[in-house]
């Protein structure tokens, strides 16, 4: 369950001071804005870190009102943070509008609804619009936007954030792009992935930079291959018509894995602020070598089988509510990427992502090369020792290294011992705060550090989209292919095994 958080320190906020602002959400009813958008605007509330002058609008279609609408979003909050403390304070600042985001008619009354709460608490012309909808409403919104005079502001900014996919491929996503940027400007405009707003996701640039002990072996000299892990013990869930229209690829791979290779793989950035670090992610898209796709060779798919996960049985993929029977939609990946660049030239990254793996776990584990020289000699048949630098994002968030060490007793025996970093226990805080909660303040004081740039998305499709393409035209040899609760098919265990290494275990 997720709990409050505590901020010992303010630490250092790069953007400006949040200024009173207006957030208009649409999709409030959905499930985004009931289990994430809404508790972490609350949290930040409860932390006091919401500009004094503060409003949230939902717009939905659902028949409701403004009580109704608080009423709804306690519960929701409750489930989501545990209690709903202080929950009157916070409902004070949330209001509803009912209407049709593609009806242009029912802009007028969102527009009054931002003037009325602008004018009782004295907000300036600062508003941004969350879209929480499915991705095929992204266009028609940000055109109503325009043509209601709503994207305009003379007195204040107005910002747009999009949620992930951006597009369903290269080409729609530069379409959409295309769209949004006839009525917002690219500094209007907040591509969101939630893992950028994850601490430990950040924590891997701050253990990078911020010591000297790192950087200096980080290149392909010390370090033999980079293992990225996101796996999930979840299934789809309700979320068939989504996902049977996503699949993996698109909704993991494109967005947060690429994301996660390219913290770890980037070079230093001269500052840490909005373009210096999106340049030097975007290099780091910019050299890697598509995977080869011929038979037999990277990536592999699969789709997981009915199944035992956490001692219970589970369904198969094909018999989730709403997912016809005969679905060829991949719910795991893996693959193996290169970056041709001077620091990383032939160290192989491999990435996995899954639904109905054994637990869930998101990883960036950095395997390093064996010693030049076996000074403490070997017995026979043991393979050399090789240090592990562990980033474990979720659900254990911390830093693991496994280091070479000598067993106490009369012979020089060398064993792996583990240091331990664990988030919670170092700061004190119990759940690290939402991803989203971070992510909503960097909107408000107008920071794009942890948000996609266009080029990024348009790069991260380049890399993806033949291999959705490829699959889409192909259909698998043997679907399902993986029981649910294992670590996923066996030819991502020979993707690995054909160059003698293996997958951390699951
Ligand atoms: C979302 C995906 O972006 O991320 C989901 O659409 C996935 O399919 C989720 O379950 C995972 O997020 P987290 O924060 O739980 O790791």
């Amino acid at each position: 369950m997720a709990m409050a958080f505590e901020v010992r320190e303010p630490g250092l906020r790069r953007g400006r001071p949040c200024e009173p602002c207006v957030m208009v959400i649409f999709g409030a009813a959905g499930d985004l804005a009931r289990g994430d958008l809404v508790p972490s605007l609350y949290e930040l509330h409860r932390k006091g870190l919401l500009p004094e002058r503060f409003a949230a609008i939902g717009f939905s279609r659902s028949r409701w009102d403004s009580a109704r609408y608080r009423d709804e979003m306690c519960r929701a909050v409750r489930e989501s943070c545990g209690s709903s403390r202080e929950w009157d304070g916070f409902a004070s600042r949330l209001s509803f509008v009912s209407g049709d985001a593609s009806a242009p008619g029912d802009y007028a009354a969102l527009a009054r609804a931002i003037e009325t709460v602008r004018s009782e608490l004295g907000i300036p012309g600062n508003v941004f619009f969350h879209l929480a909808v499915p991705p095929n409403l992204f266009p028609a919104i940000v055109e109503n936007l325009g043509a209601s005079g709503l994207a305009r502001a003379d007195d204040g900014w107005r910002r747009l954030v999009v949620e992930k996919p951006f597009g369903r491929d290269r080409e729609s996503a530069r379409d959409l792009d295309r769209r949004l940027r006839e009525v917002f400007g690219e500094d209007q405009i907040y591509r969101i992935d939630h893992f950028l707003g994850k601490e430990t996701v950040q924590n891997m640039l701050v253990f990078r930079f911020a010591n000297p002990s790192f950087e200096p072996v980080w290149n392909r000299n010390f370090i033999d291959h980079v293992q990225i892990t996101v796996a999930e013990d979840i299934g789809i869930g309700t979320r068939a018509n989504f996902y049977e229209q996503t699949g993996i690829v698109r909704d993991m791979v494109q967005n947060h894995v690429l994301h996660l290779l390219c913290l770890a793989a980037l070079e230093p950035p001269v500052r840490f602020d909005a373009d210096s670090l999106r340049n030097e992610t975007a290099k780091v898209l910019d050299a890697i070598v598509p995977p080869p796709l011929e038979d037999g060779a990277t990536p592999v798919r699969g789709q997981y089988g009915e199944g035992v996960v956490d001692g219970g049985k589970v369904a198969g993929y094909r018999a989730e509510d709403g997912v016809p029977p005969g679905s060829t939609t991949p719910t795991y990946a893996a693959m193996r990427l290169t970056i041709d660049n001077w620091r990383w030239a032939d160290v192989p990254f491999y990435l996995r992502t899954g639904k109905r793996m054994p637990r869930k776990l998101t990883e960036v584990a950095i395997q390093f090369k064996p010693t030049p020289h076996a000074m403490f000699g070997q017995p026979q048949g043991r393979p050399r020792y090789r240090s592990v630098l562990a980033f474990e994002l979720q659900p254990d968030e911390g830093i693991v290294q496994d280091v070479a060490a000598k067993q106490p007793g009369p012979d020089l025996e060398v064993q792996p011992v583990r240091m331990v970093f664990r988030y919670a226990e170092a700061f004190g805080v119990e759940e690290p705060p939402r991803a989203y909660a971070w992510l909503l303040l960097d909107v408000m004081q107008g920071d794009q550090t942890l948000f996609a740039r266009a080029d990024w998305i348009d790069k991260a499709w380049q890399i993806v989209d033949p291999i959705v393409q490829r699959w889409e035209s192909e259909p698998p040899a043997r679907f399902p292919n993986y029981a649910a609760g294992t670590a996923g098919p066996a030819e991502a265990t020979e993707l690995l095994a054909r160059e003698g290494r293996r997958w951390r275990e699951l």
